[in-house]
């Protein structure tokens, strides 16, 4: 088999085999086919599609890349929730302490921003000190101490998928149905977890631009995880604009510390408390009503916010900087960008704003790229707000002033103002069981 004949049958609308999918994934873990290889099946991927056969013929090449986890000697229902990836969303660091004071087990493995979204590993690591390379019998035990770790994907958890992931996100090769299912369902296949709540995200910042794409995407990807005994749930969420006020990554994680204690943004508390309450009816804990009751209650109480910090504590970080979020460091200069004229926002792009967000230093351009953790965007007005010609939209933080001009000219082409008042959207926009 070579790997030049199956990127020409793909590049010229051909069915590739299981065989041929795992010749390809299977040869480049091993190092013996080349990045250039891989780059141009994933574009031709791209452009020609995978059916449902062929995406879970390479979901499953992907989950037998590497070890395939173990969790059983974790204590309790296993529960985990990935999202396709948007701007500004940091509901992972708010549900997974949420359910987890609640008595859910969280064995989390999350990833590293790709193409103009962020990633949760990136955000955590803004905590100075915070360990995300925990793996085996290390992770076991903090999650039956503990309740909850959440950790990068060790090298041995589906290692195709972290060469392709790289690969995609430097290539415009991330935007693709077959690529995304099979990209999350094998790792989450390799992990160990009972239930799955995914948060399949839909609009101009998220990978499937219309509720159809990402309904399809959700539907592929729970057929995949039920046929594999998984308990699976997804949710369709708006990313149309971005998630919360806070783009970048200690500023995310300093927004969802406030949503831990209940003054967070409004839309960004809507969606967490809605992954939050099906993560924990999936895994056993009640009907919704008792799930929504009791996550209000650990908000109220403190008790979702001291399981955040004490996740931090037990991983190397500052439990300090949870409760005092000044300690966080600061980029050296921030900008205000202003209405350039009277209006109602209509439109406040969310892949834009991630890409601004890049552009000041919050994400990578190459696999290489070191990420400024203090950099990013705080949004002062959002889709639907009324301002005045000079009214502040956003500040923007880098620690090099020259980033600014770029980053505010991104900023502004992705914001429409307009005479109306936009119609509203919902931020839930369906569910698929
Ligand atoms: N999240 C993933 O894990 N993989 C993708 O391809 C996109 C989002």
């Amino acid at each position: 088999m070579r790997m030049y004949d199956i990127i020409k049958k793909k590049r010229d609308g051909g069915t590739l085999t299981a065989e041929e999918i795992r010749f390809w994934i299977e040869g480049y873990v091993r190092g013996e086919i080349p990045d250039y290889q891989v780059s141009a099946l994933c574009m031709a991927i791209y452009y020609r599609g995978m059916n449902a056969s062929e995406t879970t013929d390479l979901t499953l090449a992907i989950r037998d890349s590497g070890d395939r986890l173990d969790f059983s000697a974790i204590h309790g229902v296993r529960v985990d929730k990935h999202s396709t990836g948007g701007v500004g969303d940091k509901t992972s660091l708010v549900v997974a302490p949420i359910v987890a004071c609640l008595g859910a087990r969280v064995a989390k493995m999350s990833g590293r921003g790709l193409g103009h979204t962020g990633g949760t590993i990136d955000k955590l690591e803004s905590i100075a000190g915070f360990r995300t390379d925990i793996g085996g019998e290390e992770f076991i035990r903090i999650v039956n101490e503990n309740g909850i770790a959440i950790v990068g994907q060790t090298a041995s958890l589906a290692p195709a998928d972290k060469l392709l992931y790289a690969l995609r996100d430097v290539t415009a090769t991330v935007d693709s149905m077959p690529l995304i299912a099979s990209s999350i369902m094998g790792k989450k296949l390799a992990a160990d977890d009972d239930c799955i709540v995914l948060d399949v995200k839909t609009g101009s910042g998220a990978f499937m631009k219309t509720v159809e794409e990402s309904r399809a995407l959700a539907e592929l990807m729970v057929e995949i995880g039920c046929r594999a005994g998984k308990k699976m749930r997804a949710l369709i969420t708006d990313m149309d604009r971005p998630l919360g006020a806070a783009i970048g990554n200690s500023l995310e994680v300093i927004e969802a510390i406030e949503t831990l204690k209940g003054d967070g943004p409004a839309d960004l508390t809507e969606v967490c408390l809605a992954l939050a309450t099906h993560m924990l009816v999936i895994s056993g804990h009640g009907d919704e009503e008792t799930c929504r009751a009791d996550i209000r209650r650990v908000i109220e109480n403190g008790e979702a916010l001291a399981t955040f910090a004490r996740m931090v504590g037990v991983q190397g970080g500052a439990p300090a900087w949870i409760y005092d979020t000044g300690l966080f460091p600061k980029a050296a200069y921030t900008y205000t960008v202003s209405a350039p004229r009277d209006g109602y926002i209509t439109r406040a792009d969310a892949e834009g704003y991630g890409i601004a967000s890049l552009l000041l230093g919050a994400g990578r351009n190459t696999k290489e790229d070191k990420i400024d953790y203090a950099a990013g965007i705080r949004l002062a007005a959002k889709t639907g707000d009324y301002v005045r010609k000079g009214d502040p939209l956003a500040t923007l933080y880098a620690n090099d002033e020259r980033l600014f001009a770029p980053a505010e000219a991104r900023l502004l082409a992705a914001t429409e103002i307009g005479a109306e008042l936009p119609a509203a959207r919902p931020l839930i926009l369906d569910i698929v069981e």
